[in-house]
């Protein structure tokens, strides 16, 4: 566990939103309307990145696993699901008003003043409900209401027969989704680490219940060594388990994931215990037991569920925070993402060093090839300077240079963006070379 002090860095917040809107990462949604309530879209680069993020937890967490399944459940659902679940009574968060400034605030973060004008005059806290309510079809009646999920977590309980039937997978095994949810925010903030709609990597995994605990120190150890392996430093992560009066409805233990965000500690992600609580309030509520049947043992049981919750949009912003740089290359000041390569936009960029057709030519004949591998920037204008640092401040690992040499010696100019380092490699071997720097 890391002890390091929460140094403010409100620059480089400002910094990484700039480029993000500047590069295609992030844009605020609705931008010609003046923006919508704290949404975001994601830009060509941003949908990339979001992607890869996404990509690489399925591929952590399912691909390379024999104990782990997919799911992608639907994001509306009908209420008999919430209240089961305990979210319509207690999916809350305290609201004030302040008299003053009419100004809408979460109690929880504002030791009784209004951080927007100072008063302590505030109406009493009333408690509510982060759910988004809709109506499915035409009649916007009480029958027709629907919610957005909150979570997708639910989508595995409710589906857990479905899976555990299908796929036949004794306990322990999990079930993985990746999608969005939707919270009605008081406070949306902090570009996107909070906002109203943003994308969740769950998983819920389903253990013997005296098993519960060594499998929530394993999660707890896996999921603290995914943010190290893609790139996020030990000095600026940690682990801290939640206090008892802290813990949601449904867990027994949560540790969370932190990130030294530019405004201090912020979670990332939690790791919790939620025990028998989801399977068997959804028994009790649908009539449809949610067990597990161990014919070894001859027992029924009902699994308990360590449950490692992720958001993705959050982790994509705390994978930028931590790969941004200012160092010095050539006596100017470069910015650089240094982003791991699986997590980079693109992995390579193809750079002729002119637009001449004959360069052209084998420029993109290179192109093709690396594109059946990897996400690649084709890039002609200006400099070759200046394209490189274009290429390093959204992230490229790689530059291959097309010159006028390479019609002779069919070989091209591979350059690293962390080192800056050039080498000459044939063409016929330039694949070979890329995906080995890459392991
Ligand atoms: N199923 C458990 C669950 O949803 P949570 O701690 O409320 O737990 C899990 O959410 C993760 O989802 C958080 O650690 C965070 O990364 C992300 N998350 C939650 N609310 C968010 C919001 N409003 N905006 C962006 N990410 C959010």
């Amino acid at each position: 566990m890391s002890d390091v002090e929460a140094t403010p860095n409100p620059e480089l917040l400002d910094k990484v939103i700039n480029l993000a809107k500047r590069r295609g990462f992030v844009f605020p949604s609705a931008e010609i309307y003046g923006g919508f309530r704290s949404t975001y879209d994601y830009g060509p680069l941003g949908v990339l990145l979001l992607r890869n993020v996404k990509n690489a937890w399925w591929r952590s967490m399912v691909q390379l696993r024999d104990d782990v399944v997919g799911l992608d459940a639907a994001i509306l659902s009908p209420p008999a699901v919430w209240a089961a679940s305990g979210h319509l009574a207690t999916f809350t968060d305290p609201l004030v008003d302040c008299k003053q400034c009419n100004e809408r605030l979460r109690e929880d973060q504002i030791d009784g003043i209004c951080p927007k004008c100072g008063s302590r005059d505030l109406t009493p806290a009333r408690a509510f409900n982060l759910m988004f309510k809709t109506h499915a079809g035409p009649i916007e009646d009480d029958g027709a209401v629907a919610y957005l999920r909150p979570e997708t977590a639910q989508g595995m309980f409710t589906n857990f027969l479905n899976v555990q039937v299908t796929t036949r997978k004794k306990p322990p095994f999990g079930i993985a989704q990746v999608g969005k949810s939707f919270r009605n925010e008081i406070t949306p903030q902090n570009f996107v680490f909070r906002t109203r709609e943003f994308e969740q990597m769950e998983m819920e995994y389903f253990v013997p219940p005296a098993e519960s605990p060594k499998w929530f120190d394993y999660w707890i150890d896996e999921r603290y060594n995914w943010y190290q392996a893609l790139g996020i430093d030990k000095s600026k992560i940690r682990i801290r388990h939640h206090d008892p009066d802290e813990l949601s409805h449904y867990s027994t233990g949560t540790a969370d994931i932190e990130f030294l965000f530019p405004w201090g500690w912020g979670e990332l992600e939690g790791v919790a215990n939620r025990t028998d609580f989801d399977l068997k309030a959804h028994s009790a509520a649908s009539g449809t037991k949610l067990e597990y049947f161990d014919q070894a043992s001859n027992e029924r049981y009902t699994p308990h569920v360590i449950e490692p919750a992720a958001g993705a949009t959050r982790a994509m912003m705390a994978f930028l925070l931590s790969a941004y740089e200012e160092d010095e290359v050539g006596g100017e000041v470069r910015t650089v993402l240094r982003l791991h390569w699986r997590l980079a936009p693109y992995q390579v960029a193809v750079l002729p060093l002119s637009k001449k057709p004959e360069l052209e030519a084998v420029s993109r004949e290179v192109l093709t090839m690396l594109q059946n591998h990897f996400m690649v920037d084709y890039d002609v204008t200006q400099s070759i300077g200046k394209r490189y640092r274009r290429q390093d401040e959204v992230g490229t690992p790689f530059c291959v240079t097309i010159d006028f040499d390479s019609l002779e010696d069919n070989a091209v100019t591979l350059r690293d963006r962390d080192t800056t380092e050039q080498v000459r490699v044939p063409i016929a071997e330039l694949l070979g070379v890329i995906t080995n720097r890459m392991n």
